[in-house]
């Protein structure tokens, strides 16, 4: 068992001969568990396992767990469905600070959780005692690195911890989920500024990152399900068959009028928000007065990027061409293996293989 006397999310886990094991990756929202495994080859890191638990209303709040029982019990089939002992876990962007700071280069890992240590008060309005950190280095130029913090509450991390702690899980790792969701879907390759939305059921994320280190997250509460809902109403089915109404129809061949009207509002209010944080971000300037490096390319993924029109009405609204994130781009290749799941579900884990991923980038 590991107690929580320290501050450094990453010395909660296990030493290090239990790394070379190969681990699941557990993305948790409000509404569900994701579980994916993998398997190494010599095509890369091939998935195995897609799996998935849906969660009760109250169990996991706003990223906030409220019953660890559940989420434990949960957590529990899944492990007992499959065959991994560890996770890599995401947690969720509602809850972090999350800055980027400019250090001295230093060399050691200890000196630097103590810079990050004297910068909290500043950045994440929660008592030092309370604040779990982790950083990133972005890039070294000299004398100066950039590095990117993210702060957790405490004691919401202990939510998790104790939720897994009883399921039969070993979490190797926590980590931002659009950490994850940045490994996965931007090549490595990838040095600018990229922004990421993750549509999902009942939020969108949306990442701000340099190349594949988030430098800023927010999530919109508008998801999937607002289309659902909307769908619902209409056509009177089921929310499966509102799921392929989005797929087929959209935004761009929906009926009647009423229906589109309602769906067009929501990827309006939606895609308003979105723009809001592009054009803050393309004008802001550094302390010189001078232009701060420009959003190159913005990456989508999540489940509800299947709503068909939706992403060509980001790319319209925003002047700048769209990508459907290829989220298994760092594990193999699709001329070599294609994986045996939908579109939609290669959308909806791309957080659980970024989770994978971190064992191998
Ligand atoms: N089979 C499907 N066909 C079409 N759309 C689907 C299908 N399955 C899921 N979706 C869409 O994906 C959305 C869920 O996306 P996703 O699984 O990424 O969300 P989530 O991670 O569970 O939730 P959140 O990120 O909001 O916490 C649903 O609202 C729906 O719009
Ligand atoms: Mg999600």
């Amino acid at each position: 068992m590991h107690g929580l006397h320290t501050n450094k999310i990453a010395a909660l886990f296990p030493p290090p001969e239990f790394l070379s094991m190969p681990s699941a990756g557990i993305d948790i929202s409000d509404t569900s568990i994701k579980y994916l495994d993998a398997q190494y080859t010599s095509k890369g890191l091939i998935p195995r396992v897609f799996d998935s638990v849906s969660l009760k209303e109250g169990v996991v709040v706003d990223g906030v767990v409220r019953d660890t029982d559940a989420l434990s019990a949960a957590l529990k089939e899944l492990y007992a469905q499959n065959d991994r002992r560890f996770a890599n876990v995401s947690l969720p962007e509602e809850l972090v600070y999350l800055y980027t700071l400019e250090i001295p280069t230093v060399h050691g890992d200890k000196e630097i959780m103590q810079v990050i240590e004297f910068s909290l008060s500043e950045h994440a309005p929660i008592p030092a005692e309370n604040a779990m950190y982790n950083y990133d280095i972005i890039r070294r130029r000299g004398e100066i690195t950039e590095i990117s913090v993210t702060v957790f509450p405490k004691d919401v991390v202990k939510g998790y911890l104790e939720a897994f702690q009883k399921s039969g899980f070993q979490v190797k790792v926590f980590e931002l989920e659009a950490r994850s969701l940045a490994r996965s879907v931007t090549s490595t390759a990838v040095e600018g500024v990229s922004m990421i939305i993750d549509f999902g059921r009942t939020r969108t994320g949306i990442t701000i990152a340099l190349g594949q280190i988030p430098i800023f997250s927010t999530t919109v509460k508008i998801g999937g399900d607002a289309f659902t809902e909307s769908i619902v109403k209409h056509h009177k089915v089921s929310d499966a068959d509102a799921d392929t109404i989005k797929l087929q129809q959209g935004i761009v061949e929906c009926t009647p009028e009423a229906l589109c009207q309602d769906l067009i509002t929501t990827t309006q209010a939606l895609v308003k928000e979105i723009q809001r944080h592009y054009r803050y971000w393309n004008t802001r300037k550094d302390e010189e007065g001078n232009n701060i490096a420009p959003i190159e390319r913005i990456f989508l993924c999540g489940g509800a990027v299947g709503v068909k029109g939706l992403p060509e009405h980001v790319s319209d609204v925003l002047h700048v061409p769209v990508e459907i994130g290829n989220v298994w781009e760092n594990m193999f290749s699709l001329d070599e293996h294609i994986p045996h799941v939908s579109r939609v579900d290669s959308w909806r884990y791309a957080t659980a293989a970024g989770l994978l991923l971190r064992d191998v980038l």
